[in-house]
């Protein structure tokens, strides 16, 4: 079943149900200022850090789910409803959401007047602008009473709803004509407040939440809204909120537009107050003055889609599925550049207090959006790398609004430092800026500890080198890629982390046959970089370490029919067809074939035989199989999972793209895409009601064969899933790579696929790549033209920036 359809032409998800499964969200803002906004209103607003500067509460896994948001109540004398149907939930003759790049529109009808309340947080603005428009259908005038509704968090969102002892006493508001200004904290240690304002007189208002609403009544049924009547009140302590009260008379036909503004400001000490405990509002006002009519706010738009024009012009497709068009030129672009902002923090499914920047989860990221903007990739990668320590280990998370190392999960993830080799290679291969290698970058954020980022690589390479374990293979340290499979921390006390007790190292054969591939795959583009670079005496050294990890893995990391997934603390075999459960897994099966070790062995061909003999099935690839029925104190969290979910065999969306690539390196196409199209959002559009989340967006994970309800989807929105299926799909299935010299043409598709098209600019020019598959095959190129000559090899080489050329590729 289907809750709405795509509008490829608007770039929008039309929702025209609101009792979607689950939640159905979308993210406003790119840069400073961010919102979540649910298809019915819910969600809420921080400036940077999800954790530190709450601007709006939310509370989160409630009852009824999805309470609390960016209201606009109507009381029009015969209902009170709101245009997203919640939080009244009184029956609408037509409802509808459009979530876009950016922005949501979200539309209700009833009574004969419509209303469309529309979100968006402009360019470089700190504010989130909603502009809701009245329309009068009928015949008569129409008395509309308006009350806008926000309720403010006390600024960090941990202490917002556990220390209630101090909050219900410290919010403090201003109101000033039609701003309703949250200045709690301000007098103190804080240099910003919040505010909301409308571009028009208001009859009334309320700040204080229980005056608003009445002490027993929910969102749904306000008092005020309910009687028609703000009260004006004005919150000293308990829970301030802004709602403005606005009324509105439309003559038949007549429509009217009001704008909001949702604003954060910081001010410098000096200029902190306009008089004694008033605050200074001259950037407030600055704010809503560029957004205080209808045509500047539908200017800002514009502006917006322009921006994501540019942005989505980079990589275009044209091929004959429909649905893989739309997400290769959409939503699996515009869910890149969502994780790239907000990594692992914000979204339905992560609360935005728990978890900061990933190490390797931004590393991976970035290759999914470097293509649009190569300068914020850059900033990422120096931000990334100053957390890293002298010795190649890194904080496994970051804080972005501090940009130093998380203390509190420190460090120890062994896969770690081979990612910002993937990061910087990704981010060198398209801009070409291999500057970027000579900036000076400190260890720990430690002022004087700057290195050349190049030298942070080879620490990085050497971290691998320097802890290995008795079988030649990488030692795994708290994990690798698969943060719940705990090899030396057996826990026995359920009030501890996996992530951050015991990391028993002392005598640990815990190694990764995962880190191990990985190391060879970016190994080698190190070695590449340190060539095109010129540096070939460490180039050469190595490549030996490479050539002696590939001994190794096919020494003893190969079990027979498929590679081994580790060691264990007392070097038992991990994912071996002489464990009881857990036979074989995805991850390290995954990298050593997209390392191609043992190819010509065979080795890959049946790693990837056996991969679909028993991790595949209807709804994608599973973490590993058989599934674990009971708690192995050995292995650590991947035992406490119920089978079939998360990385107890669940179907890890983020880790299916591996074996897609692998998939790849064998030539077998014909798999590769068929594995791409089981996890695809857009192809599980009508199974919607299975699913639950957004058919627009990749999950993180989908339930797997041995679940109680295989194909059910959790945690979308913020996974690698988005970066390593957007890289898989384009550098390996439609085979368009950047190179340091140039772009790749090595596709490997169905052999259904009769012809393609890829628009694709790089390094300042622009290719219009036809590709043509009169035989059926697979794999391999048999000739390249560019405007008309033919060249020699795949590789497109640089050519000169400002140019478009046409490249006509005969498979
Ligand atoms: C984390 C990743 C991790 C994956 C597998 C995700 O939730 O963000 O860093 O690799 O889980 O455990």
């Amino acid at each position: 079943m289907q809750y709405g359809h795509f509008d490829d032409e608007r770039r929008e998800y039309v929702i025209t149900n609101p009792r979607t499964p689950w939640p159905w969200i979308n993210y406003l803002g790119n840069e400073d200022f961010f919102s979540l906004i649910s298809n019915t209103g819910g969600g809420y607003s921080f400036y940077k850090d999800a954790k530190f500067r709450r601007i709006t509460r939310y509370r989160y896994n409630n009852v009824p789910m999805d309470s609390g948001g960016k209201y606009f109540y109507i009381n029009d004398g015969e209902s009170v409803w709101s245009p997203g149907w919640k939080p009244c939930k009184t029956e609408l003759d037509s409802y509808e959401c459009r979530h876009g790049m950016n922005y949501t529109t979200i539309k209700g009808v009833k009574n004969g007047i419509e209303a469309e309340a529309l979100y968006f947080v402009p360019l470089k603005t700190w504010a989130e602008v909603q502009k809701l428009t009245l329309r009068n259908t009928t015949n008569e005038v129409k008395m509309l009473k308006i009350f806008s509704f926000v309720e403010w968090a006390l600024w960090n969102a941990a202490t917002d709803m556990e220390n209630f002892q101090r909050n219900f006493s410290t919010g403090e508001v201003e109101i000033e004509d039609s701003v309703l200004y949250h200045k709690t904290e301000y007098k103190e240690r804080r240099d910003h407040y919040a505010y909301y304002s409308v571009n028009a007189p208001i009859q009334g208002f309320d700040t204080d939440r229980e005056s608003f609403f009445g002490l027993y009544n929910g969102f749904d049924e306000p008092q005020t809204v309910l009687e028609g009547a703000p009260r004006n009140s004005e919150a000293h302590g308990w829970s301030p909120i802004a709602s403005h009260y606005v009324e509105v008379n439309l003559q038949p036909g007549e429509s009217k537009d009001l704008v909001f503004v949702l604003g954060y400001v910081e001010n410098s000490p000096e200029e902190k107050w306009e008089s004694k405990n008033i605050i200074n509002k001259t950037k407030a006002k600055a704010t809503i003055a560029r957004f205080d009519t209808a045509e500047k706010v539908d200017a800002a738009l514009a502006e917006l889609r322009t921006y994501w024009d540019n942005l989505l012009n980079v990589f275009s497709i044209k091929t004959n599925e429909e649905k893989l068009d739309r997400m290769v030129n959409i939503w699996n672009q515009y869910q890149c550049m969502i994780t790239f902002c907000f990594s692992r923090s914000a979204s339905f499914f992560e609360s935005g207090i728990g978890r900061g920047m990933g190490f390797r989860d931004s590393n991976q990221d970035l290759v999914g959006f470097v293509h649009q903007i190569p300068e914020r990739a850059r900033e990422r990668i120096i931000d990334i790398a100053s957390t890293q320590f002298a010795d190649g280990g890194c904080y496994h998370q970051y804080q972005p609004l501090t940009k130093k190392g998380n203390n509190e999960i420190g460090q120890g993830f062994n896969d770690d430092p081979m990612w910002l080799i993937f990061g910087t290679t990704a981010y060198i291969k398209e801009s070409g800026d291999f500057s970027i290698l000579d900036e000076p970058v400190p260890f720990d954020n430690q002022d004087g500890s700057e290195v050349s980022l190049f030298r942070h690589l080879t620490v990085s390479f050497d971290h691998v080198v320097n802890n290995l374990g008795p079988h030649g293979l990488p030692l795994s340290g708290r994990a690798d890629w698969n943060d719940c499979l705990n090899l030396n921390c057996f826990s026995n006390d359920p009030n501890e982390s996996f992530q951050t007790t015991e990391n028993k190292s002392e005598g640990s054969q815990a190694q990764s046959l995962m880190i191990a591939g990985l190391f060879v795959v970016y190994g080698r583009d190190y070695v590449e970089l340190c060539k095109t670079i010129g540096n070939v005496a460490e180039a050469d050294r190595a490549q030996k370490h490479i050539d002696d990890m590939v001994e190794a893995i096919k020494l003893n990391g190969w079990d027979g029919e498929w590679f081994l997934r580790a060691y264990d603390y007392f070097g038992n075999k991990v994912g071996s067809n002489e464990n009881e459960e857990g036979k074989i897994f995805i991850e390290s099966n995954g990298w050593c074939t997209m390392a191609g070790i043992g190819l010509e062995e065979g080795m890959v061909a049946k790693a990837l035989d056996a991969v679909k003999e028993r991790l595949d099935c209807e709804h994608g690839i599973v973490l590993n199989n058989p599934a674990y029925t009971k708690y192995y104190i050995e292995y650590g969290e991947i035992s406490s999972y119920p089978p079939g979910y998360k990385e107890n065999a669940g179907i890890f969306c983020h880790n299916n793209p591996w074996i897609m690539i692998g998939e790849t390196v064998q030539g077998r196409g014909d798999r590769a895409w068929d594995y791409f199209r089981k996890i695809c959002p857009s192809y599980t559009e009508n199974i919607s009601d299975l699913h639950k989340v957004e058919p627009y967006v990749y999950a993180q994970m989908i339930a797997g064969k041995d679940a109680f309800r295989p194909g059910e989807a959790k945690n979308s929105w913020l996974t690698g899933t988005a970066a390593w299926n957007y890289y898989a799909i384009t550098q390996y299935i439609l085979g368009i790579r950047p190179t340091y010299s140039g772009l790749i043409i090595d596709p490997c598709i169905s052999p259904e696929w009769k012809e393609f098209e890829v628009t694709r600019k790089f390094r300042g020019a622009t290719y219009h790549i036809k590709v043509k598959n009169p035989n059926g095959a697979m794999k391999g190129v048999t000739s390249i033209k560019i405007n008309g000559k033919i060249i020699e090899g795949n590789i497109i080489p640089l050519l000169a920036a400002g140019d478009t050329y046409a490249v006509e590729v005969v498979m």
